[in-house]
Order: structure tokens, then C-alpha cells, then sequence
């Protein structure tokens, strides 16, 4: 469920119309349900109520800091994966307590940065790594709380490039090499080994894949008891999945996934933490987009809009399917038409959707691309010299731009011209 919806006609998103914020920021650019991001958050945190957890969100779904405040505010920590996430976070204010660090690919300077920064825990992803943090909090005269993330070898069903718990793949130490890696850990002085981690993929739209994940790290959490090791944290990632069609998608739901935690899990009585990104923005967020022009083809319409793949990479990425819906809602009888949905970048991979039934719509037409909260802005880039677009907060009737446009001198000045030239 979510906050954008139709009222006499016109879409809304909670009480602001659409086309109000498209007057005063120009399109393209994202706007965001505080209401849609705070009630996907407290699906979580509800679905482990009783259980002592905490709720990391994965920023790299959305990361502007108007949205960490609004989770962070309701109680939720955060999963970072690089330094300026970390670094993002502290400053909207979360604590370093509230923070972990995952990564497969964490330098000097980012451990560093994050032990003196503060650090719930590095969710460590190899041998090598796991010396390098040892070394770092040894050189400061700290001592890390780490996790081993490890790899079940489990199918998650999901986009091979967002599938990340097979062994093929580079996330994780094998979970059959666990108990040598974990001795390793422990005989380390400047790590303090607290827990498991996990994360098989990203929108998982079955429950089974979790379960198999889960099993394996109930299994090995006894394995690793039984062997000494206190394990009393399990960080079991992210990846639920989102409708991204509203007629016929039900994946689970987050209290499912709570009784399945449950389930495989409360025996052990670790504290639980989860690391969702997707279901919390994605269906929080709207690309909102401009017709240019209408442009018959031999065989087919196409919709040219001032949104591009550098705006919104995932139809060109994954072949995700995006709903998308006119800003004024269509009379009741009008017959829809099928057109081709492309941005104005230079490629043919620039096209949003093809042969998608639309009323019918016109140049100036203003239409909005739902399920864009999740890797939508943070995925952007400026391919084409498109500056990156803004993005809206709304809360109720309120609306602030929370990153604006940049204007084309900013964007071009970044670069700099050697003195030869
Ligand atoms: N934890 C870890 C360690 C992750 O790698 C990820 C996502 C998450 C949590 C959050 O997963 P979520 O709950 O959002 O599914 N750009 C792709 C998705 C990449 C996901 C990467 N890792 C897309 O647009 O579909």
C-alpha cells in the first residue's frame, strides 16, 4: 500500500497534488511518501516485535539524508556499504551504534573512518578483509564487533544480477569453511566475533529461499556455539520483494517473513537484525516525467518524455517492468493505446516500456513512473550531460525539494582543463 493516489482525477501524492510539485521543480524528478516510508518501516519493526532486533535499513535503496532522518527518527539503523554511506548517515544523525557496515570491498580508509566514527558491526566478507580490520582496530586500540557473512549456496529465484547467495557469486565465505574462518576470527585480538550475517538477494518474491538461508544459519550458529563462539547477533540482510504491477503480484508479506525468522531462528535466542531496502522505498517513491512529444512510427507510437535511463536505469538493467500511470486520471470509457515509453538519451536500451497501454496522451502531459523509491535516484547518473533530477519529500500537505536541480554550470564545472589546452 502506499500514498499515491487519485483524488477527483488528479494524482496525489498524501495531500499534495503531483502536478503542483511538477510546477515548482520542473520534471523529471522523484518525490517520496514520508507515510509510505515510515509504514513499510513499521512492517518490519512490527513483524519482530517480541523478539529483541533492530531494523537496518540498506540505504543504497534511497539514500538522501531527508529520508535517513525520517527512518532513522522512527527507530530504524542502517546498513552502509561504503564510506559515503557511512558517512551520509552520521550525517543525517544516526549513531555509529546504529550503523552496519557491509561491503565486500571495505578499504583501510573505510574501516578506519567507520571504527572511529563508532560501528554497531562490519559484516566481514573474507579472510583477507577480516585481517585488515583486525589490523586497523588493533593500530587504534579498538576492538571490532564483527560478523562473518557467509554464503549459503541458495537460490534466491530472483534477476541474476541482484541474486547474491549462490556460491558462484562473490558475496560471502563458503558456509562449509565457516567453523576454520571463525577459529580464525577468534584467535584475532582486535576483532570481538559477535554473530552471523547473511543476505541471498535482492527482491525475493518467495519465502522458501529464505527459509533454506535461515536453516543453514540456525545450523551453523549451534555449530559455532558448540564450538565457543558467542554467537548472540544474526544479521539476516534484506531483500524482500515489492509488487511492481498492481494487479497481480502478492509477494510476501513482512509479517510472513517475521513468522519465518521466527520460526527457524527464535530457538536461538539471538538478537535479530534485518537490512531491507527496497520494500521500504520502492513503493515509497514516483519518478515523475513529462511527455516532449508524441512520434508515430511506422508500426507503433512512441511516447518521447523528458525522464532518461540515466534518471531511472532499471527498465534498461534489469528489464524491470515499472507501472506507469498518467498524472490526470483518465475518464471512465476512454480506450487506452499501446505505446513505446523512451527517454530522449542516445540508445535504444533508453526505453522505459513497450507496447504499454496508456489513455491516450498528449505533449505537456505529465506521467508517473510508481515503484521508483528503490534504486531510482541513487542509481542515476548524468550519461548524456543530464544533470541528475531533484527529489520531493511530502509529509501530509507539505512538500520540500530535499536535493535540487543542479543548474548546467555546476555540473560542467566540476571538470577542469589541463593547462596544455
Ligand atoms: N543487504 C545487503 C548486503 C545488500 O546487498 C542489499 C542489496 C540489501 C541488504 C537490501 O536488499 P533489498 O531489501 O533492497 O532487496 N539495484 C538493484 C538491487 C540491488 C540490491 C543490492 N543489494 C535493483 O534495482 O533491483
Amino acid at each position: 500500500m502506499d500514498h499515491f493516489l487519485y483524488r477527483d482525477g488528479a494524482l496525489f501524492a498524501e495531500d499534495v497534488p503531483i502536478s503542483e510539485i511538477a510546477a515548482a521543480v520542473g520534471t523529471p524528478f522523484y518525490v517520496y511518501s514520508t507515510a509510505t516510508l515510515l509504514r513499510h518501516f513499521r512492517l518490519f519493526d512490527e513483524a519482530l516485535e517480541g523478539t529483541d532486533h533492530l531494523v537496518c535499513y540498506a540505504m543504497k535503496a534511497a539514500s538522501n539524508q531527508a529520508i535517513l532522518k525520517t527512518l532513522a527518527q522512527a527507530g530504524a539503523g542502517m546498513d552502509v556499504v561504503s564510506m559515503g554511506e557511512y558517512l551520509r548517515a552520521k550525517a543525517a544523525g544516526v549513531p555509529g551504534e546504529k550503523i552496519v557496515f557491509s561491503g565486500v570491498g571495505k578499504t583501510e580508509l573505510e574501516i578506519r573512518t567507520a571504527l572511529e566514527g563508532g560501528i554497531r558491526q562490519f559484516n566481514v566478507e573474507s579472510e583477507p578483509e577480516m585481517d585488515v580490520i583486525n589490523a586497523v582496530a588493533l593500530s587504534l586500540g579498538k576492538v571490532a564487533p564483527i560478523t562473518v557473512r557467509v554464503n549459503p549456496d541458495v537460490d534466491a529465484k530472483t534477476h541474476a544480477k541482484i541474486a547474491t547467495g549462490k556460491s558462484e557469486n562473490k558475496f560471502g565465505i563458503p558456509i562449509a569453511r565457516a567453523g576454520a574462518v571463525y577459529a580464525h576470527a577468534a584467535s584475532l585480538p582486535g576483532l570481538d566475533v559477535i554473530g552471523v550475517d547473511v543476505h541471498i538477494g535482492s527482491q525475493l518474491t518467495e519465502l522458501e529461499p529464505f527459509r533454506l538461508a535461515y536453516r543453514k544459519v540456525a545450523e551453523l550458529t549451534e555449530t559455532l556455539r558448540s564450538e565457543g563462539h558467542d554467537i548472540r547477533r544474526l544479521d539476516l540482510g534484506g531483500g524482500l520483494g515489492i509488487p511492481y504491477t498492481r494487479s497481480n503480484e502478492a509477494p510476501p508479506l513482512p509479517v510472513e517473513y517475521g513468522q519465518l525468522i521466527q520460526e527457524e531462528l527464535g530457538h536461538l535466542g539471538c538478537e535479530i537484525e534485518i537490512e531491507p531496502g527496497r520494500l521500504i522505498a520502492g513503493n515509497a517513491g514516483l519518478m515523475v516525467s513529462k511527455v516532449i512529444y508524441v512520434k508515430s512510427g511506422e508500426d507503433r507510437d512512441f511516447l518521447i518524455v523528458d525522464g532518461a535511463m540515466n534518471d531511472l536505469i532499471r527498465p534498461a538493467m534489469y528489464e524491470a517492468h515499472h507501472d506507469i500511470v498518467p498524472v490526470l486520471e483518465p475518464a471512465p470509457g476512454v480506450e487506452p493505446q499501446p505505446y513505446d515509453i523512451v527517454g530522449p538519451v542516445c540508445e535504444t536500451g533508453d526505453t522505459f516500456a513497450k507496447q504499454r497501454n496508456l489513455a491516450p496522451l498528449q505533449a505537456g502531459d505529465l506521467i508517473a513512473f510508481r515503484s521508483a523509491g528503490a534504486y531510482g535516484a541513487v542509481m542515476a547518473s548524468e550519461y548524456n550531460s543530464r544533470p541528475l533530477i531533484p527529489e520531493v519529500l511530502v509529509q501530509g500537505d507539505q512538500f520540500a525539494v530535499i536535493r535540487r536541480r543542479p543548474t548546467f554550470d555546476e555540473m560542467i564545472n566540476r571538470d577542469t582543463i589541463p593547462e596544455w589546452l
